[in-house]
């Protein structure tokens, strides 16, 4: 069994591209014209049905909502804001007060604005004041309700998928430009804190807390090789903590914010980069998700035991699966939520669990084939519907407890 704080923060994340529709502005868009990719359309259509998906949210139980500011719709134009869209996303956090549901707001998740991308994205150094200037906008517009901000999603996600291994826009395989990114990336978040605090400071709101939304994965060791402690070792340190130690030591993380999925079972067999970094092994008798990611909730009670030595609270920002198994993903929650409420027992602090995805969604290079909502989406007409697995995880939020399973013995 595993309990929960009251004021814990229950809900589930999106992000805008993945959701809204029509995102035309953006990277993205373009790419998968470009591309023989499937295209995202008019996705879940959730730009015009956000206040019934909410309504959803809060019939579920949910006291929290994570979503993200399409930064191509606000800035269209270099420079340029649109107002009619800043007071879209006013209405969109209005929506979610209403219903009692704690905004928890991204600025950056994985798509550019095509202006930004011909003036060279985050490659060049001069993305950091473009990214400031946004900021700036957004968070002066949005302060009065919104008390949680994840600057940035996954930078290493969007550092390795577009520019070591070449499958995101812009497909660069270049580890001097993959360096270049992520230095952006993180003098942008610890910019973009600094700036976020001053402008809570100036206007007299007393609390804010900022973060970035950091996927972690359990690295777990194929045998016991040197080779592949070693790897463990270093895929650990440059994957999964360096990051967040460096944004610590600028004093720039209120939270440490985790986007947790899978394990990578490790598997160096030479003592070469790719072995050391990227070299795995395939477990059949696994569990995994409809795109072939090992379950493994060991992982994240693992991982929040080890972050407690940077002593900050932690929010689960994402945890989720995509199966056609609704059985399979009520396991996965379950088990999952059992993981974490032993880690806060053994005294790690932790503010929330947001599950992805409220809905099904556009999973990026993968399209609508993976099923990752605790609502169904029927994309002929974009009908919702509550899937079993979300009134499951409702029952948690509303009473704070993770029962076990009954034993199945045989009998019955
Ligand atoms: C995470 C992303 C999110 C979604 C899930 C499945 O890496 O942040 O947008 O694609 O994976």
């Amino acid at each position: 069994m595993g309990t929960f704080p009251k004021g814990f923060l229950w809900g589930a994340a999106t992000s805008s591209y993945q959701v809204e529709g029509n995102n035309n502005n953006c990277d993205w868009w373009e790419w998968e014209k470009k591309t023989n990719h499937e295209q995202s359309g008019a996705a879940c259509r959730h730009y015009e049905l956000y206040e019934q998906d909410f309504d959803l949210a809060k019939e579920l139980g949910h006291n929290a909502h994570r979503f993200s500011i399409g930064w191509s719709r606000v800035e269209p134009q270099e420079g340029v804001f649109s107002e009619s869209e800043i007071e879209h996303y006013r209405r969109v956090i209005r929506a979610l007060k209403e219903r009692g549901l704690e905004p928890v707001v991204t600025l950056h998740h994985f798509t550019n604005p095509l202006w930004l991308v011909k003036l060279g994205g985050w490659e060049k150094n001069k993305v950091q004041d473009y990214f400031l200037r946004y900021v700036k906008k957004i968070v002066d517009a949005l302060s009065q309700d919104v008390r949680f901000w994840i600057t940035i999603n996954e930078p290493l996600i969007y550092v390795s998928h577009c520019y070591i291994m070449g499958v995101w826009p812009p497909q660069e395989k270049s580890t001097w430009k993959a360096k270049q990114v992520e230095n952006n990336l993180l003098k942008s978040h610890i910019k973009a804190y600094n700036l976020i605090h001053g402008i809570y400071r100036n206007k007299n709101i007393p609390s804010v807390f900022v973060s970035f939304a950091k996927n972690m994965q359990a690295f777990v060791p194929y045998n016991n090789s040197w080779l592949n402690k070693l790897a463990v070792y270093l895929r650990n340190k440059f994957f999964n903590f360096e990051f967040v130690e460096q944004a610590i030591n600028k004093s720039s993380l209120d939270f440490i914010g985790i986007n947790y999925y899978s394990r990578s079972l490790v598997n160096a067999k030479n003592p070469g980069f790719h072995d050391l970094f990227l070299r795995t092994a395939n477990d059949e008798n696994i569990k995994k998700n409809s795109l072939g990611w090992d379950i493994y909730p060991q992982g994240l009670y693992d991982l929040l035991v080890k972050l407690k030595k940077f002593k900050l609270p932690v929010m689960i920002s994402e945890n989720g699966i995509c199966t056609s198994d609704d059985n399979l993903r009520w396991e996965y929650i379950r088990e999952h939520l059992k993981s974490l409420a032993q880690a806060m027992s053994e005294g790690v602090e932790v503010w929330g669990y947001l599950y992805w995805s409220l809905l099904d969604n556009f999973e990026w290079d993968k399209g609508f084939g993976p099923r990752f909502g605790l609502i169904e989406v029927d994309y002929q007409n974009y009908k919702r519907n509550v899937r079993g697995s979300a009134r499951k995880l409702a029952e948690v939020c509303r009473t704070g407890v993770v029962i076990e399973p009954p034993i199945n013995n045989g009998t019955n």
